[in-house]
């Protein structure tokens, strides 16, 4: 078979995703590329996504048929280097596209739901709205998804692309997200039995447990093409909740938790996204169904987080 590419392996998506294609595909099949070095993989590559010429190398080194291209900068991490954002998420998609365009390539990338903004409705977003996004994330996030519209219907690439929530998982370490509070409170509750959150506590936004994520994300690479009618990037969702709701459950486990609140930066840009999504056309057209709810997400989180803390 033609191989897998993961572009962004060693982050927390990646780090759920290569074990997963590693299981279904065989490890012999998927290489795994980031800008760390990664040891625990068979097949490693350095790339970094702004060097096209590197990532041409590879794809006809080892005969790549599909790339999950992850590599990107988040919300928090885009503020502090708007330009960095820019030139690794809207640079780097490009030189995918172009790449998948010449070999004939198919790809997955995430998209978000940073490319929400307050013009957008904040209840059961439908597919199609107003998106004026209010960070460079979200601004390279809803230009890449009118990139991918683009090359799929002018080049017919084949790319195909969720806006991703608020992902949990424990494999790989948290990025510099806003979300992301919903796996450091976590780490806080079980080194040190309390957690300073940096947003408000009825911040309601959209999330999902890794494992459902990285199905979903390989159920819809596996979907028949003529069944896929967005080509920009579907709507996607599972739960939604607040960190209030997140601490009391997390309680349940850990009963002397505490938790304490004061909201910076990323409250501003939770602010400007939705609190739930209307994913309807993804159920309708690939069979999207969420298996974890909020309650099965905290026990996974914290069984997985309290083996990797105590493994340190
Ligand atoms: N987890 C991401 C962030 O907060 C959402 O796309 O930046």
């Amino acid at each position: 078979m033609r191989k897998i590419l993961i572009t962004g392996s060693g982050g927390l998506i990646g780090s759920d995703l290569y074990a997963a294609l590693c299981d279904r595909y065989g490890d012999a099949n998927v290489v795994s590329s980031d800008v760390r070095h990664l040891h625990d993989v068979r097949q490693f590559e350095f790339l970094d996504i702004r060097d096209k010429e590197r990532l041409r190398t590879l794809v006809e080194a080892y005969n790549v048929g599909t790339i999950y291209h992850l590599a990107g900068l988040l919300s928090a991490g885009g503020e502090k280097n708007p330009a960095l954002a820019w030139d690794v998420n809207l640079n780097g998609l490009m030189h995918v596209l172009d790449t998948a365009r010449e070999f004939n390539i198919r790809v997955f990338w995430p998209s978000s739901i940073a490319v929400y903004g307050l013009t957008t409705p904040k209840i059961n977003v439908p597919q199609h709205t107003s998106f004026e996004p209010h960070t460079v994330y979200g601004i390279t996030k809803s230009t890449g998804e009118l990139l991918c519209q683009y090359y799929s219907h002018n080049y017919g690439v084949d790319v195909r692309s969720l806006r991703f929530p608020g992902i949990n998982g424990w494999k790989g370490e948290p990025g510099d997200g806003t979300t992301e509070y919903a796996m450091h409170i976590f780490y806080g509750a079980l080194r040190e039995r309390r957690y300073e959150c940096f947003l408000a506590p009825d911040t309601r936004l959209p999330m999902m447990y890794i494992d459902d994520a990285i199905r979903g994300t390989i159920e819809l690479m596996e979907a028949p093409s003529e069944k896929l009618t967005v080509r920009t990037s579907y709507n996607f969702s599972a739960i939604s909740f607040t960190p209030a709701e997140l601490a009391a459950e997390l309680r349940k486990l850990h009963p002397d938790f505490e938790i304490t609140y004061k909201p910076d930066i990323r409250q501003e840009i939770a602010a400007t996204w939705a609190q739930s999504i209307d994913d309807s056309i993804a159920r309708r057209d690939w069979g999207w169904k969420e298996e974890y709810d909020l309650e099965k997400m905290t026990v996974a989180l914290y069984n997985g987080i309290k083996g990797r803390i105590y493994h340190e």
